[in-house]
C-alpha cells in the first residue's frame, strides 16, 4: 500500500474515540488511506487477508443499520472473526454493568471492540477497561467519527481537496453526534461550514466549534458546495411539538426540495441516514442525480477498512 504520509508523519493512534483526537494529518492519513481500500472494493472478489489474526466484537447497544453493517462487512472483506452483542439480546437485559459484559468479551481475546451507546464517553470509559482498540460507533449526542471520515471522503471524490470547500449541514443539530464529529474534521482540513436549521435546533456549542449560523436555506444552498442533510431525531426529542410545530413546517422551511436542485445546480447533497423522506428531503431529491447518499455508505465500508487496518497496528497489505 502506497504511503500516504508526510516525510515526518507516522499515525501512532491507539483508538479512535473521536475525531477531537485526530490531527488534521491523522485525518488526511485516513482519507488517503481509504482510497486503496475503496479500490479493493471494487475487484471481482473484495477480499483481503489482513485482520486473519484478529478478533474483534461490535458492541452495539443502541440500533443501527448502516454503521452495523458497515463495519461488520469491513471486518470480514478484511478477514477478521467477528463477534456481535447486542444489547437487546445479552445478559445487559439481565441487569449486568457495562464494564462486566466488556471485561467478560475481553477475556474471550479480543483485539478490538466497535462500540456504539446512547451515553456520550462510554467509548472512552472502555479504554480504562480492556487493553483492545476501540472504535466509537457513535456515542450519544457526542461523536460519531467514522460517519465523519466516511462523508469528507465522499466529498473528496467531488472536490479532492477540501481546503477552502464550503459545506452546509442542515437539520437536528442539538441531537446530532453526525454533525459535531463534521465540524471538528472538516474544520481541521480546512473547509468552511455552515449549520443552517431552526433556532430551536441550533446548539451553543456550532459557533465556539468553528462553524457559522444560518438560519436561511436558501441563502445557505445558494451559498454551498455541499449540503448535508441531518434526519429529525423525533425518538430523541421526545415529542416533535416541542422544538418546532410540525414535520410539514420543517419541511417547508427547512426541506431541501426539487426547486431547490434546479435554482442552484452546483451543490451535491449528502445524509447520514436513515432518511424520514418528505422531511429533510424530497422525496424525488434524495433519489436525484444530484444525491451521493449511496456513494456516502459504499465509502463507508472503504473508511472501516482504512481505520480497522490502521488500529490494528497496519500491517502492510
Ligand atoms: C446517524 C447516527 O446514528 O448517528 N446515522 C448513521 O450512523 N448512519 C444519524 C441518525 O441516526 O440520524
Amino acid at each position: 500500500m502506497a504511503k500516504a504520509s508526510t516525510e515526518n508523519y507516522s499515525f501512532d493512534q491507539k483508538h479512535l474515540l473521536g475525531l477531537a483526537d485526530y490531527s488534521r494529518e491523522d485525518i488526511l492519513y485516513v482519507l488517503d488511506q481509504a482510497k486503496s481500500f475503496r479500490e479493493i472494493l471494487d475487484r471481482p472478489v473484495p477480499k483481503i487477508p489482513t485482520l486473519r489474526d484478529k478478533t474483534i466484537v461490535n458492541l452495539f447497544y443502541e440500533n443501527s443499520t448502516r454503521t452495523r453493517l458497515s463495519f461488520e462487512l469491513a471486518q470480514k472483506r478484511m478477514g477478521a472473526d467477528v463477534v456481535n452483542f447486542s444489547a437487546s439480546t445479552s445478559s445487559t437485559k439481565k441487569g449486568e454493568s457495562l464494564k462486566d459484559t466488556i471485561q467478560n468479551i475481553s477475556s474471550m481475546k479480543i483485539d478490538m471492540v466497535v462500540c456504539r451507546h446512547e451515553s456520550p464517553g462510554v467509548p472512552h470509559f472502555l479504554t480504562q477497561c480492556v487493553d483492545a482498540a476501540i472504535l466509537n460507533a457513535g456515542d450519544g449526542a457526542h461523536e460519531h467519527p467514522t460517519q465523519a471520515l466516511l462523508d469528507m471522503f465522499t466529498m473528496q471524490q467531488i472536490h479532492p481537496s477540501l481546503d477552502g470547500k464550503k459545506v452546509a449541514i442542515i437539520g437536528d443539530i442539538s441531537h446530532s453526534r453526525v454533525v459535531r464529529s463534521n465540524i471538528i474534521g472538516l474544520t481541521k482540513v480546512g473547509a468552511k461550514v455552515v449549520i443552517c436549521g431552526p433556532k430551536t435546533f441550533m446548539p451553543k456549542f456550532v459557533e465556539d466549534m468553528g462553524a457559522e449560523i444560518s438560519y436561511n436555506l436558501e441563502e445557505t444552498l445558494s451559498w454551498c458546495d455541499v449540503a448535508m442533510a441531518l434526519r429529525i431525531q423525533l425518538e430523541r426529542q421526545g415529542k416533535s411539538t416541542e422544538l418546532f410545530p410540525s414535520l410539514r413546517e420543517y419541511h417547508d422551511l427547512f426541506g431541501i426540495k426539487m426547486k431547490h436542485l434546479e435554482k442552484y445546480p452546483d451543490f451535491k447533497i449528502m445524509h447520514p441516514g436513515p432518511i424520514n423522506r418528505g422531511v429533510e428531503l424530497q422525496s424525488e431529491v434524495a433519489d436525484s442525480e444530484r444525491a451521493v447518499i449511496l456513494d456516502q455508505v459504499t465509502n463507508g465500508v472503504a473508511v472501516r477498512m482504512a481505520v480497522l487496518y490502521l488500529l490494528s497496528g497496519g500491517i502492510r497489505i
